[in-house]
């Protein structure tokens, strides 16, 4: 299926989730007694900054106890096999894509691994633990850094080149995602109204958006998603 066929692939936390990175809306939706729209909004930054960065320094630090799954490396497998154009959008904070060896690939939501300098706009790789008191290496200034993280009311990264990739797909796969945050659960809908594009989703349940799929796959990504790709590349 491949020769001269584009695909671009959207990725949720569901893909991450077999190699330990919690989902967002698991069974309570809360964390520690917060909603996720209070540790993930420039309000909620502005109202407590502490409570915001120890969200994601945990987030961080949890990254050192996780690896990749074997639906991330299937992903790396149809990047590097398939020979029309590719692209995978993630809309993970965790960098288990890249771990894994994903190279065409655009963090819609940022890094948990970088931090950004709201007063002079350097985006830094970040590992270790911020605080209203870190100094940015770049500026010298103290206070001014934030997670590299697209909040709530934020508008996501590299949608241009997202956009014109989704208007050029003939396959659409959507891995893992709740399709309940927008825009990238309006991708869908939006590739669906192309006469040509196939639509894939694997998912351990029915989503917001599985009718706008002409394949949905229950199950987990670690086990359907290797499957999916051997199918992909060999027809
Ligand atoms: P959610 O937590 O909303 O949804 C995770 C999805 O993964 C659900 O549909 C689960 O059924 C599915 N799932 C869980 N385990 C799975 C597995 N092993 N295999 C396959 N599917 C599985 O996460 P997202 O849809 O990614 O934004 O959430 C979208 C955005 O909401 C996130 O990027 C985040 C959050 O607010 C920001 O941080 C900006």
């Amino acid at each position: 299926m491949s020769a001269g066929q584009n695909i671009v692939v959207l990725t949720g936390a569901g893909m991450s989730a077999e190699s330990g990175v919690p989902t967002f809306r698991g069974v309570d939706g809360l964390w520690e007694g917060h909603r996720i729209e209070e540790v993930a909004s420039p309000e909620g930054f502005a109202r407590d900054p502490e409570l915001v960065h120890h969200f994601y320094n945990l987030r961080r630090a949890a990254l050192n106890t996780v690896e990749p799954n074997a639906g991330h490396l299937a992903l790396v497998k149809l990047e590097r096999e398939w020979r029309g154009k590719f692209l995978l959008v993630t809309q993970n904070v965790d960098d288990l894509h890249e771990r894994a060896g994903s190279e065409k690939l655009i963090h819609m939501h940022g890094e948990l691994r970088k931090a950004r300098c709201e007063c002079c706009g350097a985006v830094l790789s970040w590992t270790q633990e911020l605080s209203s008191g870190t100094r940015c290496r770049a500026c010298g200034e103290i206070g001014g850094l934030r997670p590299h993280i697209v909040w709530f009311g934020e508008f996501p990264f590299e949608m241009e080149t997202i956009m014109s990739a989704l208007e050029g797909a003939d396959v659409f796969l959507c891995i893992g995602t709740s399709g309940v945050v927008y825009p990238a659960a309006g991708f869908a809908q939006q590739v669906a109204s192309h006469s040509n594009c196939r639509l894939i989703e694997i998912n351990i349940e029915r989503t917001e958006i599985s009718r706008h799929f002409h394949e949905h796959i229950v199950g987990p990504v670690s086990a359907e998603l290797p499957k999916l790709v051997e199918r992909l590349l060999s027809a």
